[in-house]
């Protein structure tokens, strides 16, 4: 019998309507259209307004446009795992209300968190369950409402995050397509370089700590920058080296979209030409966790059976990783 391998076999997603343009922003911090598209490559994001709607709602639009496109029975789904940074709320599982509210009653569910590499951690743990046999059906979700933890009055994250969701279903595969390799890391040292210190377990929120304004995400965006380069484009390059793969045989680059001039320098690593770099930056800017199944999303008509694929991302913690995947189905 043939190997079980994991494959994507739909893709949804979900953005926002409300556009926060960079001309916006310009009104609310002392930044600039210029600068912002030289910096970073974004034009806009979106955000999610309405107050009581957190990080599942977003979730639950892409899983519902998938499971429409699919012509899925959200009753067969064994698994759904939501990839945050911003869950709803504490205590209560995000990914527990996102797989209720879709009907997915007879799945289990859980979040998973790795700051901007969620997904591609996610990824992982997806296919490593449906290689053992023990799953079918995984909804995989990466969702975030990073508006929920930034402070427009910084101009070193407001210009960067959006809200987001993408969604994929994996399953078992006969052909040996799907997830291929993995290069996965972390490391603990960059914690202080991008973090939201207090509103967690460390420093919960009081009257003091509120005043400081640190429950809002910081970043050096300096170090954050040199270190994504560097390790998003090691861990790529190590991928390609040890599958014994050329620039000429990979189709599709679909690297985490924090700024432009990281994901150019991890595809000039690897000699990829840029028509081979998927890119959405421009209109969505960062949505952390949504950023890989976004890219899915839009590039989706695109992809073709068998198309060999290198996922890569870089986030807070530090996280990192590269993944290699085969595409397996034309749209
Ligand atoms: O997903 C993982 C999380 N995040 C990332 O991966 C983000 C990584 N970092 C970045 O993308 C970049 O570091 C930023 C976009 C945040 C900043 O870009 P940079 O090229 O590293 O700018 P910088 O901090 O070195 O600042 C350069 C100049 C400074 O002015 P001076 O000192 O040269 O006069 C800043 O004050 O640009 C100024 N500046 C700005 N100007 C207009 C910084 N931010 C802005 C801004 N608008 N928003």
């Amino acid at each position: 019998m043939s190997k079980i391998t994991a494959a994507i076999t739909a893709v949804g997603g979900y953005v926002p309507d409300f556009v926060l343009s960079n001309k916006v922003l310009e009104t609310m911090v002392d930044t600039n259209d210029e600068w912002i598209t030289s910096r970073t490559g974004i034009k806009e994001r979106r955000i999610l307004k309405e107050e009581g709607q957190g990080t599942s709602f977003l979730a639950i639009k892409a899983a519902q446009d998938l499971i429409n496109k699919k012509g899925l029975d959200p009753k067969q789904i064994d698994l759904v795992i939501v990839c945050t940074a911003t869950p709803d709320m504490k205590a209560a599982s995000t990914a527990a209300y996102t797989a209720t509210q879709v009907g997915a009653i007879n799945a289990f569910s859980y979040d998973l968190e790795a700051a901007c590499s969620s997904f591609l951690f996610g990824m992982s743990t997806a296919s490593a369950y449906i290689e053992s046999g023990r799953y079918k059906k995984i909804l995989l979700i990466g969702a975030d409402k990073n508006s929920s933890f930034i402070n427009y009055k910084d101009r070193a994250t407001c210009i960067i995050f959006g809200d987001g969701a993408g969604a994929v279903l994996f399953e078992p595969n006969e052909e040996g397509l799907g997830l291929q390799d993995e290069l996965l890391r972390s490391n603990g040292e960059g914690r202080e370089f991008l973090q939201a210190t207090y509103g967690g377990s460390s420093y919960p929120i009081n009257e003091n700590t509120f005043k400081e304004e640190k429950h809002y995400i910081f970043q050096d965006g300096k170090t954050v920058f040199k270190n994504a380069v560097f390790n998003m484009a090691d861990v790529s390059e190590k991928m390609l080296k040890r599958n014994n793969l050329t620039n000429d045989d990979i189709a599709w680059l679909v690297a985490h979209q924090a700024n432009k001039r990281i994901i150019d320098a991890t595809a000039n690593r690897i000699n990829l030409d840029k028509s081979k770099v998927m890119m959405n930056i421009e209109k969505y800017g960062n949505t952390t966790s949504a950023t890989l199944p976004l890219l899915l999303f839009d590039y989706e008509s695109k992809l073709k059976k068998g198309d060999k694929l290198i996922f890569t991302a870089f986030g807070g913690g530090f996280t990192w990783g590269s993944i290699y995947f085969k595409w397996a189905y034309n749209s």
